[in-house]
């Protein structure tokens, strides 16, 4: 099975307000169907003011009046199931936004019936000086904890100041949990992927993280915390009424603890997004960059293939709206069709379900805006004003260009007519100025293009027993140009060599490919049978 994810505003836009919604998903649902895929998963559609584009929830049973309404989602999903597309909603449950009713009740003082629903802390006193109550930093916007002068407590928000985080301590919480996931699912959604699902049990303690590390130094107290188990089997057992799907995000968890959640008839989430392959540039997060290297990458992949074989389903992705536009990260703008056709088989192949971003399917890249006030991305915002004491301003703006979780929030370059055929207005974010060369319309009718290699994979791996079931295994770790996988399932047998390098190499197989009968079932330059690969050449091998 394979997933589509769309990011609405910035999809397509059907009512021509320069803002993409449900219309524009609609008119677009036969080219999703297209791509080969099975399933969409949405990023939040609802009620939102926007301070994370959806990640801040106002009203959980609703859909944002710039996407549309109940009844347009409801025509969506069900031409999707027509199309035999299944539907998976953002549930983002550890923080709402400020704005949601929950808080501004729970807001106004210690005894109504909202007020335990977040977390909320008397101050600490230094003398006369009121502290927050621990030092944790958010991962968004200086410190995790926030004044409320009505309650006289702070709250807490591992996010943007206007997201609260909730108490998922407080059982009347998780019953609203449910209720909402209960509303959707009754209306036919097939199930959900969950936001920062691992942070929801937080230690109750509270305790003062490590003061020096920036961002992240609550994060042993509130990931995979003590009652987080308890709370997803809750959830699961809403889910199982239903048979519907839970995909949860888990940054920074690892692999072993990954696997207390998915794997065994009991898992309480069928796959989990990890984050491990995607630091293959970075420290951590993106906002902390270095040169790409092709042995980390390879090593986070071949990590979880191992760890997950036969015990759970690994969430194969390259992109997503949190990530930068992975040909400028891992490939190369240069090399712009042949890293981003060499980039996709190098992750659809593996063992799993593979996402697709879109844009990521036409090879969309990084904008690179001049100024940070261009930039709309609170994360963003936040790291160029976090390293201001250690970095000159253009140094970074220069970051910001390879990490900013902006550029993968452009609008979808469709056509290389005005405002790349997204909308008719001007569109609410910047269009890349390299719509005219990079466009849906011109590949679908290139045979060659980024768009028609996705499609070539998704349909040899739907129709490939042996690349669904397959066992995993990866040659030459070491190589810093080549990237060589093989999968192969009772007998067959299947290598897929992919080159990172830039210029010409010469291509390295196993002992056994070398001698064995082949054929070349994809590939992204002519088929030839030289031993030389080009710059970011990629070959799928099948074994007669
Ligand atoms: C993860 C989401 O993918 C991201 O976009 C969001 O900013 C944070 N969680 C907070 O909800």
């Amino acid at each position: 099975m394979s997933f589509y994810q769309i990011w609405i505003r910035s999809f397509a836009d059907g009512n021509g307000d320069g803002i993409g919604d449900l219309y524009g998903v609609y008119d677009r649902l036969d080219y999703i169907k297209s791509l080969g895929v099975d399933a969409i998963w949405f990023s939040p559609v609802y009620p939102s003011p926007n301070a994370d584009y959806g990640y801040d929830i106002s009203d959980y049973r609703n859909i944002h009046p710039d996407y549309g309404t109940l009844d347009q989602f409801r025509k969506v999903l069900d031409r999707a199931h027509e199309l035999g597309l299944i539907v998976l909603m953002d549930l983002v449950i550890n923080h709402t936004s400020d704005e949601h009713p929950w808080f501004k009740e729970s807001c106004k003082g210690k005894d109504n019936p909202y007020s335990d629903y977040y977390i909320w802390r008397d101050p600490r006193f230094k003398g006369e000086q009121m502290l927050p109550p621990n030092n944790w930093y958010s991962q968004f916007e200086g410190l995790a904890w926030e004044y409320c002068e009505t309650r006289g407590q702070y709250y807490l928000h591992v996010f943007a100041k206007k997201q609260p985080d909730l108490n998922m301590d407080n059982p009347k919480v998780r019953e609203e949990v449910k209720g909402i996931m209960r509303f959707w699912l009754d209306m036919g959604v097939d199930g959900f992927r969950e936001d920062v699902i691992t942070y929801i049990s937080k230690n109750p303690a509270l305790p003062d993280g490590n003061p020096l590390l920036p961002m992240i130094n609550g994060l042993p107290h509130y990931k995979d915390g003590p009652r987080l188990m308890e709370y997803l089997q809750e959830f699961r057992e809403v889910a199982r009424e239903y048979n519907a799907i839970q995909i949860g995000e888990a940054p920074f968890t690892p692999v072993k603890t990954a696997a207390t959640y998915i794997s065994g008839p009991d898992r309480v989430l069928d796959m989990m997004i990890q984050f491990d392959h995607m630091t293959a540039d970075c420290i951590m997060t993106e906002y902390v960059w270095h040169r790409f290297m092709l042995t980390k990458l390879k090593k986070a992949f071949t990590k979880w293939q191992n760890a997950m074989n036969g015990r759970a389903w690994n969430c194969l992705y390259l992109e997503n709206h949190d990530h930068p536009r992975v040909i400028s990260r891992y490939g190369s703008e240069k090399f712009w069709r042949e890293s981003g056709t060499c980039l996709a088989a190098s992750y659809i192949f593996q063992q799993g379900c593979p996402f697709i971003y879109q844009g990521q399917e036409i090879g969309m890249t990084n904008i690179r805006l001049r100024s940070i006030d261009q930039y709309n991305d609170v994360s963003t915002i936040n790291a160029y004003h976090t390293f201001r004491r250690h970095r000159s301003p253009e140094s970074r703006m220069r970051w910001i260009h390879v990490s900013s979780r902006d550029s993968a929030r452009t609008p979808v370059q469709w056509t290389d007519g005005k405002y790349a055929g997204f909308s008719t207005a001007k569109p609410w974010f910047r269009v890349n100025p390299n719509y005219k060369r990079i466009n849906a319309a011109a590949q679908e009718k290139d045979p060659d293009s980024i768009l028609n290699f996705y499609r070539r994979c998704l349909a040899l791996r739907k129709e490939t027993e042996t690349l669904i079931w397959g066992s995993y295994k990866e040659y030459y770790p070491r190589s810093r140009k080549h990237y060589v996988y093989e999968r192969s399932y009772l007998g067959d047998r299947y290598l897929i060599v992919c080159s990172f390098a830039a210029k010409e190499t010469k291509e390295r197989l196993p002992a056994d490919w070398a001698k064995a009968e082949k054929d070349l079932v994809i590939g992204n330059y002519p088929f030839s049978t030289s031993d030389i690969l080009h710059p970011y050449e990629t070959r799928v091998y099948h074994m007669r």
